[in-house]
């Protein structure tokens, strides 16, 4: 059999989610039971990291547009920005590895995918900056390990400047 590398796709029909299992009960059962229709409605774009032949999803992420108020945005950064009340941004809105692969660089590899399709599509359709929802502590001191930063008023949305994405990229 045809081993290939690991590939990130949009999520499929054919994608096997049933055995996901990522350490966090209520990202799992996103994968199985809402990822799908949330995809075909287009609420959320959903890539999933498989290693074809095999279909197993081996860990996933969600793509939104938002916005975020401009009085989130610590001052020193606002302090660049047009003044306008409402800032377009690319909502990472989940990110998940299964366990079975944690601690091998998944979890960056899926990062890093997921910065570089939000600036590609930031060409075309302006965003900001990349924000996540971080569902506890241990996941946004994961997302402040490759730069977040914290949003204003919040401990568990954070943000990472397009500006600064664009330069992992260079
Ligand atoms: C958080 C998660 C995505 C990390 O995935 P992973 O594949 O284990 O992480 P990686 O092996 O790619 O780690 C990459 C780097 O991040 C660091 N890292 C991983 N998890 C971390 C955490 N919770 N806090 C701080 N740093 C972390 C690693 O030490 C590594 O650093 P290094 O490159 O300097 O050695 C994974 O544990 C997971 O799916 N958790 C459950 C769901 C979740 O919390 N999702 C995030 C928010 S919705």
């Amino acid at each position: 059999m045809l081993i290939t590398a690991r590939q990130v796709l949009a999520l499929q029909k054919e994608h096997e989610r049933q055995n996901f299992t990522c350490g966090s009960p209520a990202l799992d059962r996103y994968l199985k039971s809402q990822a799908r229709q949330d995809s075909d409605k287009r609420v959320a774009a959903v890539f999933a990291l498989v290693q074809p032949p095999a279909s197993q999803v081996l860990g996933y992420y969600t793509l939104s547009s938002s916005t975020i108020h401009a009085d989130e945005v610590p001052p020193e950064i606002a302090r660049k920005l047009p003044r306008h009340p409402k800032l377009p941004v690319t909502l990472l809105g989940r990110l998940a590895i299964d366990q079975g692969l944690k601690g091998q660089g998944m979890g960056q590899f899926l990062l890093m995918d997921a910065l570089h399709r939000s600036l590609q599509a930031a060409v075309g359709i302006a965003a900001m900056a990349v924000v996540v929802d971080a569902k506890d502590a241990l996941a946004a001191d994961f997302y402040q390990h490759f730069g977040f930063i914290p949003l204003n008023q919040s401990i568990s949305r954070l943000f990472l400047p397009m500006k600064t994405i664009a330069t992992l990229f260079d």
